[in-house]
């Protein structure tokens, strides 16, 4: 029972709610569209870079020759780490889950920088263009830590693509890796009002500073309700191991009411455009890479998984393909969900900056239905349990 006299709708899960007007991204789950700042994912895919899509979203425009310089130019001047944080990562315990090292690194960051706090718009994106820049950096130093190797220095005049997977072997890589993770990070660089980038703009709300912003975007991203699905749909390919065995996998898990990894989505009813490309992706990378049995494993449990699904709304996600193009790639899978970060700083930031300009405090309410007026009982009196604190 409530205190509150006048009806009150309770929105779990915020399903349905608005908290503000954006021009960000749009996102048609009826007939399968997804929009960065009015350009389609499939044309940014196509046509665009990670940086310039990443510019695009926390700008709102796509950048001029000489603005794409100055953005890739200021990204390559913040890549590096400074010692005192490298030597946080390397004193991470080697079991640490790398999203705990992203969150608790990023965090520090924010130590470093002599003035993380600023009401200046452009000084928070300078700052937030400084976190973009260093991610790929820790996920980096972190991997080979743990695998009692030094971190590799950016080597800089690279994609943060290409730096990336340069940092995490020390080798320069195969270009066409460097395209296929590039087109992976434009993928994943803005959904929308997701609950990361809710936590994001939650906090931007209370004018806290960009690290804390982005932190708290991680520590949401962690959970495995929003990040870590692709984790869970490549360790299905593996386990299932061949196309063969993908229909019985299939049949059982649905008669167990087991979820199928990268299939479904709260928004999308139909086909996840992401899914789409990545899915084009993944095949061409496997014929280059010799793994075709991996793709045809994955292939043969998406195409039993529709047969068996037909006539509902679930069909395959972004998640279904994008395990399967990082471990081609030769990626951990505990660094799939930190990729994903990496990736989604660029939304992360536009949607914090957009709400920041048109700022209000964010302060949801909670149904009180306990009770008032209880009388503060002696310690020795007190039951201990929990009835005594209900309503009457
Ligand atoms: C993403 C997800 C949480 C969205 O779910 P949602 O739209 O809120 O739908 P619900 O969780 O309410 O599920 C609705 C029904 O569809 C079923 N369903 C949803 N996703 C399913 C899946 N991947 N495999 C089998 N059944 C599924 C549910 O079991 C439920 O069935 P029921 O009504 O008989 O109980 C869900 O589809 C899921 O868990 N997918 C697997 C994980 C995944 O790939 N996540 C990545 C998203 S990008």
């Amino acid at each position: 029972m409530s205190l509150i006299k006048e009806p009150v709708v309770i929105h779990k899960g915020l399903d349905n709610v608005y908290v503000k007007e954006s021009t960000i991204c749009f996102i048609d789950g009826e007939a399968s569209k997804l929009f960065y700042r009015g350009y389609s994912i499939e044309e940014l895919a196509d046509h665009s870079t990670y940086e310039e899509t990443a510019f695009l979203l926390i700008y709102g425009w796509l950048p001029t020759a000489s603005q794409l310089r100055e953005f890739t130019g200021n990204l390559e001047s913040h890549r590096s780490l400074e010692p005192e944080i490298l030597q946080l990562i390397k004193e991470f315990p080697a079991h640490s889950d790398p999203m705990d090292v992203l969150r608790t690194a990023v965090s520090a960051l924010g130590l470093f920088d002599p003035q993380p706090m600023s009401d200046d718009i452009s000084v928070r994106v300078a700052k937030a263009v400084l976190i973009l820049a260093k991610v790929p950096t820790i996920i980096a130093a972190f991997e080979r830590y743990r695998n009692h190797k030094d971190p590799v220095p950016p080597k800089g005049h690279l994609s943060q693509a290409a730096e990336f997977l340069y940092m995490l072997t020390g080798n320069d890589p195969d270009p066409y890796d460097a395209h296929v993770m590039d087109v992976a990070l434009i993928l994943h660089a803005e959904h929308e009002m997701n609950a990361s980038t809710f936590a994001c703009t939650v906090t931007a709300s209370t004018l806290a500073d960009m690290y804390s912003i982005i932190t708290s975007g991680i520590g949401t991203l962690r959970g495995p309700l929003h990040g870590g699905a692709n984790e869970a749909a490549l360790r299905t390919v593996l386990e299932v191991g061949d196309s063969s065995k993908a229909e019985s996998y299939v049949v059982d898990a649905l008669a167990q009411k087991k979820r199928i990894m990268g299939f479904g989505h709260r928004v999308y009813k139909t086909w996840d455009p992401r899914y789409l490309i990545l899915k084009k992706v993944a095949g061409e990378l496997a014929v280059r890479k010799g793994q075709t049995q991996l793709f045809d494993t994955a292939l043969a449990i998406e195409m039993s998984a529709r047969k068996h699904l037909e006539g509902t709304p679930i069909f395959p996600n972004v998640d279904s393909y994008s395990g399967i193009v990082f471990h081609m790639l030769g990626i951990q899978t505990d660094l799939f969900t930190p990729i994903f970060a990496m990736s989604r700083i660029a939304g992360w930031t536009a949607h914090a900056i957009e709400y920041l300009q048109a700022n209000r405090l964010i302060r949801p309410k909670a149904l009180y239905v306990g009770a008032t007026g209880l009388p503060y009982t002696q310690i020795e009196l007190r039951t201990g349990k929990l009835e005594e604190h209900r309503m009457p």
